[in-house]
């Protein structure tokens, strides 16, 4: 019987690659035999490197259709996408003002503009070819409200967004060969995470700690594979058992 989880053969397009989750999961995925085009706002040219197998590194802003339609009229057959960028900056949405608008426009821009420019610049050649896999990161947060991160309300609204957007991207293609899945992580140690500044009472937490990039990473890798054909609009829960859906 075929393995396919077997990821040699594969094209796969990882944005989001500079971070600490795409950066895991690219390196999951090369482990896998795929052959890698990763992107971040800033080319992940060490990562490319490290990763070798012909991996290609581009600087894209997800934000800008003009640019993701550019980048994927140039890359050529991909058989799945994955999309790890995204934006978490805390604001205060009572008082905030002015910069909490920027703060939400900002927000909306990165985690559901972004991922939209991307899922349609994709499908085109997905659908012409009746095969393609597509990996969108959502959040916990979107869940349980932030009750282990003190999120805001923009992320958590963004990630909300995201969830739905899943399902209904699934839907719009779900009789043209191509499943559409996310990933919804807990509390992953990562610079996005740092950035929040706050402790994390991990002693309360069921597996007594945050967890590690690759953890969403192996996760992903499956969604890319060709083991997911009956899989779609699912969003899946990587969180240690810290919430469900
Ligand atoms: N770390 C966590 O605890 C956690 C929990 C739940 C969900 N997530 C989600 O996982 C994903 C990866 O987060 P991470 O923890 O690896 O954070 P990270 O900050 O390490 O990586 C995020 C990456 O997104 C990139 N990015 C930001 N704006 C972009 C844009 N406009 N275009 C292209 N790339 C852009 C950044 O440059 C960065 O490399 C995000 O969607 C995040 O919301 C993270």
């Amino acid at each position: 019987m075929k393995n396919l989880f077997d990821l040699r053969g594969e094209r796969i397009l990882i944005t989001g690659a500079g971070g600490a989750i795409g950066g895991a999961t690219a390196r999951v995925c090369a482990s896998l035999g795929a052959e890698l085009i990763i992107t971040d706002l800033k080319a992940p040219e060490a990562l490319a490197e490290e990763l070798g197998n012909s991996t290609r590194a581009a600087g894209l802003d997800n934000a800008s259709r003009r640019d993701v339609d550019a980048l994927f009229a140039d890359v050529g057959p991909l058989d799945a996408l994955v999309d790890c960028s995204g934006y978490y900056v805390k604001g205060d949405w009572v008082d905030g003002g002015d910069e909490w608008d920027a703060l939400l426009a900002r927000t909306l821009d990165i985690n559901i503009k972004g991922p939209t420019n991307l899922v349609r610049a994709c499908l085109p050649g997905m659908i012409a070819r009746g095969s393609g896999r597509i990996v969108l990161t959502g959040s916990m947060s979107a869940r349980n409200a932030g009750s282990t991160l003190a999120v805001e309300p923009a992320y958590v609204a963004s990630k909300g967004g995201l969830h739905a957007l899943v399902r209904y991207f699934a839907r719009q293609v779900a009789d043209k060969g191509i499943v559409v899945n996310g990933v919804s992580p807990g509390p992953i140690l990562t610079p996005l995470l740092v950035s929040a500044n706050q402790p994390f009472a991990t002693d309360s937490y069921p597996m007594k700690r945050l967890g590690e990039p690759a953890e969403i990473g192996w996760p992903i890798a499956f969604l890319c594979s060709r083991g997911t054909s009956f899989m779609t609009g699912a969003v899946v829960d990587v969180n240690g058992g810290m919430a469900f859906s």
